[in-house]
């Protein structure tokens, strides 16, 4: 199996030396790295940027933006078996990137933001046959409601529901509290645990090993 994961958050920037971004840390996803890494898979993991060390066996790829991580993921997608976007990609985008450090001057400032490219609907849309999508939906209210919408919008095979409202399965957390979704119905809740406990288990569900 050779799977495409992404991890952490996205940098778009406003000036040379400023950037709007999140809070994401990458850690669930540099876990379902290391766990596909043990069950053997080829791995190539999209990084944006983050402060956690490599996972050993995996091709790490870094990016910094939503559209670099876009061009990573279309770069790395052949053979791909499996696409888990656990990213937190920006979903805006400062429309005009300021050249050098903008100045400031009296009164305040507007930045205009553009929508960034949907990654994982344009990889639904494209429909590759054999592919198996997995998003995340990080919520806060009405988890389950908003994480299916996402799983039917988006053409995903499974959708990771993350109720980030709570501190033990929030974005720094080393636990997390997940629930999946599946394409066909299906509905798993995961036990709350680490992040690899959860990346297991994830795992097991994606290849068919729970059902
Ligand atoms: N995602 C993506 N490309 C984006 C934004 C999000 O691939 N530009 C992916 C994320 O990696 C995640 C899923 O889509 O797997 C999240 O879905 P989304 O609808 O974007 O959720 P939010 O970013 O939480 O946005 P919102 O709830 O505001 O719709």
């Amino acid at each position: 199996m050779k799977v495409l994961i992404t991890a952490g958050p996205t940098r778009e920037a406003i000036d040379a030396v400023r950037f709007i971004s999140n809070r994401s840390t990458g850690k669930m996803g540099y876990a379902l790295a290391a766990a596909a890494v043990k069950r053997g898979f080829e791995v190539v993991l999209v990084s944006g940027p983050v402060s956690l060390s490599e996972v050993a066996g995996a091709r790490i790829v870094q990016v910094e933006s939503a559209a670099e991580m876009a061009a990573a993921v279309r770069n790395n997608l052949d053979n791909c078996d499996v696409v888990i976007m656990a990213a937190a990609v920006a979903d805006y985008r400062p429309k005009t990137r300021f050249a050098g450090k903008l100045k400031k001057k009296p009164g305040g400032l507007t930045l205009e933001l553009e929508r960034t490219e949907d990654i994982l609907a344009m990889l639904g849309a494209s429909g590759r046959p054999g592919l198996r999508l997995v998003g995340f939906a990080a919520e806060t209210d009405d988890v389950e409601r908003n994480a299916k919408e996402k799983l039917t919008r988006k053409h995903l095979d499974f959708i990771a529901a993350n109720d980030v409202s709570r501190p033990e399965c929030g974005f720094a957390a080393d636990t997390n509290c997940v629930t999946v979704y599946g394409a066909d119905g299906g509905k798993y809740e995961i036990p709350f645990g680490s992040k690899a406990e959860v990346a297991d288990e994830m795992w097991k569900i994606i290849t068919g090993d729970v059902k």
